[in-house]
């Protein structure tokens, strides 16, 4: 992704590798925002509402996302993806066209794509630290990644209790942090 030089304390390589961490994480968080879109329109049931709304929700904090992201890569001298073509190059998330999905269906693939995503972030704000001596990009991925974990608890705390999840799995709650005997 071309960039043009500036002076802001980073060298190339460091903004280059700053941006191109960007721009993976915008591709995801466009992928992840057609998704949530595309479940605002399909969900059906007893949680049709709930879901409908919350999933609104979601894709405009992500719609906001993908706009931080796009004017960071700018705000280091870099260019942000901005074709479908590219979203899909540069994302690790899968997309599942075609796909029939029941409500906890959906709310298991959105979990799983904020997992991933959160997991990714982690990775990327140590490398745009260490690696990158970028603290600002790693402050900047820090805030997203914790936007994110907030939309998986959301949408984890509907599929914890259900019997059974989409891929034959008993969703697992586990009692972290809770001293023994309370
Ligand atoms: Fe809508």
């Amino acid at each position: 992704m071309a960039t043009r030089t500036i002076n802001i304390g980073l060298s190339d390589r460091e903004r280059e590798g700053s941006i191109g961490i960007l721009n993976a994480a915008l591709s995801n968080a466009y992928l992840l925002l057609i998704k949530t879109k595309k479940y605002h329109w399909d969900v059906v049931g007893p949680q049709f509402m709930t879901l409908h709304k919350l999933w609104e929700e979601h894709y405009q904090l992500l719609s906001l996302s993908v706009d931080e992201y796009a004017e960071r890569i700018r705000m280091l001298g870099g260019y942000p993806v901005g074709t479908a073509a590219g979203f899909l190059k540069y994302a690790t998330l899968n997309e599942d066209p075609g796909d029939i999905l029941n409500a906890t269906e959906m709310v298991t693939r959105l979990v799983n794509d904020h997992e991933e995503i959160i997991c990714g972030l982690r990775s990327a704000i140590d490398k745009c630290s260490d690696d990158f001596h970028d603290v600002g990009n790693a402050d900047f991925l820090t805030g997203q990644m914790e936007q994110h974990e907030s939309m998986a608890w959301m949408l984890r705390s509907f599929i914890e209790g259900e019997s059974v999840q989409s891929n034959g799995q008993v969703p697992s709650v586990s009692a972290v942090g809770i001293p023994a005997g309370v």
